[in-house]
This record gives structure tokens, C-alpha cells and sequence, in this order.
């Protein structure tokens, strides 16, 4: 009887169940998307029962397609949208308010009030974090001075507070019948929470943030096994295994293991991640210092990041707000019916700006217009956007590295739109280099996983499943890619400044 693992990927639009074999090919998928709440500007929410409901739907679909059973499952992975947060009551199992997701930005006047002494960059040298609206530990505030009576019952140790792995893994072990309330080193490392070089949660920043320690969960290495499937009948007593918060977790689905090692997924936003080894490294370029990974009782292996918050959500923003097309995908076709921008970019600045400015008082614009630009430049202009913002982090992590890449490694849902691909090669001068499995988040996910239980004997197993799909390389000349460039850097300093 063959075996498999199973990864959990619940992310920012969607919760996926995908089983994997020992070559890390996937052998079945199940997929549901969640409704997302925009209940205000700047506000982000999820129904987390839903997200809970989903998981369990998609294990079951994942299973059925593959016509397996528990029986065959070695382990369970879970990867996750990461900072978005949860804060639950611990016997009634029920969310005290809507996950807070990690766009959300409702959480500036807390950012500025902790920044009052020290500026934002105060706990930077422990967590590797700017205070900023994207971490949990803003978000978690928000719920105790804003959701009545959570900041008495965190304080009488009734809530629990968890990012999305936290939340799965609480329920799937059983919940309010004693379900695990742990999560692992890459999620915490998102908290504002977390020292680098402990990794445990930081008293003082805590007391800072007068968030209670009871509510936090306990943080273990990304692959371990943390507790078996309790009460959910599809995967009873399987050992979950593997925790990574997503881009942590594409990293080491792209076997990304050496430092100097690097990856970028495109998802709802997109993530650099740049594998520093065993050091700490702290950017002087606008990029975050973050647990890359660690397996079971080895040393953590930590990176550089830059988060860039909107990339893929540009596109449904053209589809969802402005009606432009009605499939994401079709995007592509649009942008290829014009040979260039037409003069036009996009600043998608909808949670202020990222890495590597960090400026929550950025919002977005279309520059550049003229009578002649159409809804084909527009299409093309959100294309490209996503490929200068990878710029401005590469840029960012060749100068904080001191050694440039030389290719970039990719992988995510935009990595299918070969006009990205190309153009994303052309802007940075290096190779964009795609892999077979694509789906890297849930696959790494599965090999922390499949790693803990003695699935895959180690690493190098992991490596040799890694293989090269397509390649693109730079055809623009150097002047070319400096004037586009050089106008993408003028766009940007247009949207600077614009929150009062
Ligand atoms: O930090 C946010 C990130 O983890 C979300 O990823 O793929 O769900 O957009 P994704």
C-alpha cells in the first residue's frame, strides 16, 4: 500500500489540500476559496469557522480524488497566510471577532502610539521587525481594546491568540477536547513577539503591547510532531508533523537550503525570501529579518524578506472593482495586445507600501496618462508592477548581501503568465528560473512534515526532488531597462505622503 503526506496551504483567498508522494509530485488537490470582508477602508477580514469548515472540506476532497484513506497519510503539513490573526475563547472554541488579516491596516494609530518612544524601529534588533500594521501583535491589540469584554477574559487566561497554522492545528487536534495551541519559529518570527535569538516571546515586548502571555501559543520547530488528528474521522491519528508559514514554507519547497539561496512566490503579494544560514542578519535595506526554518532540535536557519503587500491582488482588483475582465488569467491576454505600457504604471500602494519603503502612508496610483493609454496599457501596467516591486527587493537583498543573484527562482500562481516571466527577467537583468511542482508553499509544508516522521530521510532526498521547468532570460538592453526603471522609481515617489 503506497504512502503519501498531505499539506494543508490555507491562505489569503483559498484553503488547499494537496497529498504528495515520496518524489514530491502531487498526486491529488481539493480547493475551496473564503469569502473576504472589506468592512471598512483598509479593513481585511475572514470568518475563521469558515476557514476551519473549508480545511476539513478540502481534506476530504484531497482524499477522495486521490482514493486513499487515512490508512496511507504518514503525515499532515500546514502552511499559512501568515500574521493574520485569530483570538478564540478556549472552551466555547468560537472566535471572539473576524481573523484580521495581514493587509489590514486599521492598526496605524496603535503602530504610532507604540512608536511614541523609540520610533518603529524599537524592537527591531530582537524581532527583526519594524512595528508595523502588517504583524499579529498589532492585530491582537486591536481585539483586546475593541471586541468587549476580550481583554478580561485574556487577562482571566479564557482566550487563545493564534495565526492560521495555530488555528488549524488547534482543531484538528481535538480543540476545546484538548486541541494543541502551539505554532512554529517562522510564524512567531511574524508576531512582533518572538526573539530571534531565544525564540521564545519577549516579556518585555509583550508587557510594551500589554498582551498576555496566556493567549500565545507555544512555539516549536517547523518540523516536529506537535499532536495526531483527533475527532476529525478522514485523518484520525495521523501525527501533524510540519508547520511553516507560507513563504517560509516555499523556500524549503524550493529546496532552497544554502545560504544565499533565494526564492520569490507570487501570490496575493509577493515574498522574497533570501536564506542567510545561521546568522541574523539585519537589513540596512528596508528588508525584514525572519526565521527561514528550523527542523526538530537543529539550529534555526534564518532570512532576509522582502514582503511586497499587492501583486496578484492588483489583478482582481482590475477584475472584482473595475470590471475589466472576468478571469484573472485573461489579464495576460489583454496586456499582449499592446508591445509596451504605453507610458503607464501602476502603484498598487492599497496597504501603504512594503518593503523595501515601508510607508503606511503611501496609496495607490496610476501614473502616466495620457489621451492614448487603454484598457491594454492598464492590463500591462499592473503586469509589470508586480516585476518593478520584485526589483525594488532584489535590489534591496543584493544590497544587504553584498553578492548579487545571479538567477531568481520562482514559483506561485503568477508564474503561469509567460508575459510576467519574461518581463520579470527583463527588468532584473538575471534568470527567472520556474520548477516543475510549482506548488512549492503546500510542498514544503509536506516535507517538513514527511521529515519528522522519517518519510524522507533528510534534506538531500528533498533536493534531488527538485527539478528545472522553464527558464527565462533578460532580452532588454541595459539603457532600456534603466529608462523603464528610472520611471517606475518617479511613479512610486507620486503616491508617497498621501494619508494625511
Ligand atoms: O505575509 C503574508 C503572506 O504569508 C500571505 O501569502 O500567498 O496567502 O498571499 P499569500
Amino acid at each position: 500500500m503506497e504512502k503519501y503526506v498531505i499539506a494543508i496551504d490555507q491562505g489569503t483567498t483559498s484553503t488547499r489540500a494537496i497529498v504528495f508522494d515520496k518524489q514530491g509530485s502531487i498526486i491529488s488537490t481539493g480547493q475551496l476559496e473564503h469569502e473576504q470582508f472589506f468592512p471598512h477602508a483598509g479593513w481585511v477580514e475572514h470568518d475563521p469557522m469558515e476557514i476551519w469548515g473549508n480545511t476539513r472540506e478540502v481534506i476530504g476532497q484531497a482524499l477522495s480524488r486521490a482514493n486513499i484513506t487515512r490508512h496511507q497519510i504518514e503525515a499532515v503539513g500546514i502552511t499559512n497566510q501568515r500574521e493574520t490573526t485569530v483570538v478564540w475563547n478556549k472552551h466555547t472554541g468560537k472566535p471572539v471577532y473576524n481573523a484580521i488579516v495581514w493587509q489590514d491596516t486599521r492598526t496605524q494609530s496603535i503602530v504610532d502610539r507604540l512608536a511614541e518612544v523609540g520610533g518603529v524601529e524599537r524592537f527591531r534588533d530582537r524581532v527583526g521587525l519594524p512595528i508595523n500594521t502588517y504583524f499579529a501583535g498589532t492585530k491582537i491589540v486591536w481585539i483586546l481594546e475593541n471586541v468587549e469584554g476580550a481583554r478580561e477574559q485574556a487577562e482571566a487566561g479564557d482566550l487563545l491568540f493564534g495565526t492560521t497554522d495555530t488555528w488549524v492545528l488547534w482543531n484538528l487536534t481535538g480543540g476545546v477536547n484538548g486541541g494543541v495551541h502551539a505554532t512554529d519559529v517562522t510564524n512567531a518570527s511574524r508576531t512582533l513577539f518572538m526573539d530571534l535569538k531565544t525564540l521564545d516571546w519577549d516579556d518585555e515586548i509583550l508587557e510594551a503591547f500589554g498582551v498576555p502571555r496566556s493567549m500565545l501559543p507555544e512555539i516549536k520547530s517547523s518540523s516536529e510532531v506537535y499532536g495526531t488528528v483527533e475527532g476529525h474521522s478522514l485523518l484520525r491519528e495521523v501525527p501533524v508533523a510540519g508547520i511553516l508559514g507560507d513563504q517560509q514554507a516555499a523556500t524549503f519547497g524550493q529546496a532552497a537550503f544554502e545560504k544565499g539561496a533565494a526564492k520569490n512566490t507570487y501570490g496575493t503579494g509577493s515574498f522574497l525570501i533570501y536564506n542567510t544560514g545561521e546568522d541574523i542578519v539585519m537589513s540596512e535595506n528596508g528588508l525584514l529579518t525572519t526565521v527561514c526554518y528550523q527542523i526538530g532540535d537543529s539550529k534555526p536557519v534564518y532570512a532576509l524578506e522582502g514582503s511586497i503587500a499587492v501583486t496578484g491582488s492588483l489583478v482582481q482588483w482590475l477584475r472584482d472593482n473595475l470590471s475589466m475582465f472576468s478571469s484573472a488569467p485573461e489579464v495576460e491576454e489583454l496586456a499582449l495586445k499592446v508591445d509596451d505600457n504605453g507610458g503607464c504604471y501602476i502603484v498598487p500602494a492599497f496597504s501603504g507600501l512594503y518593503a523595501p519603503y515601508w510607508r503606511p502612508d503611501a496609496r495607490g496610483a496610476i501614473v502616466g496618462l495620457t489621451r492614448f493609454v487603454n484598457k491594454h496599457h492598464i492590463a500591462r501596467a499592473a503586469l509589470e508592477s508586480t516585476a518593478y516591486q520584485t526589483r525594488d527587493v532584489l535590489e534591496a537583498s543584493d544590497a544587504d548581501s553584498g553578492l548579487p543573484l545571479t538567477e531568481l527562482r520562482v514559483d506561485g500562481g503568477m508564474t503561469a503568465n509567460d508575459t510576467l516571466m519574461q518581463f520579470q527577467a527583463d527588468i532584473l537583468g538575471v534568470d527567472v528560473v520556474r520548477p516543475k511542482v510549482t506548488e512549492t508553499t503546500a510542498l514544503g509544508a509536506a516535507y517538513a512534515a514527511g521529515l519528522a516522521v522519517g518519510y524522507w530521510k533528510n534534506l538531500d532526498e528533498v533536493r534531488q526532488n527538485w527539478q528545472e521547468d522553464q527558464r527565462w532570460s533578460p532580452s532588454l538592453d541595459d539603457e532600456e531597462r534603466g529608462r523603464l526603471y528610472r520611471n517606475w522609481k518617479k511613479a512610486v515617489s507620486k503616491t508617497l505622503d498621501w494619508v494625511d
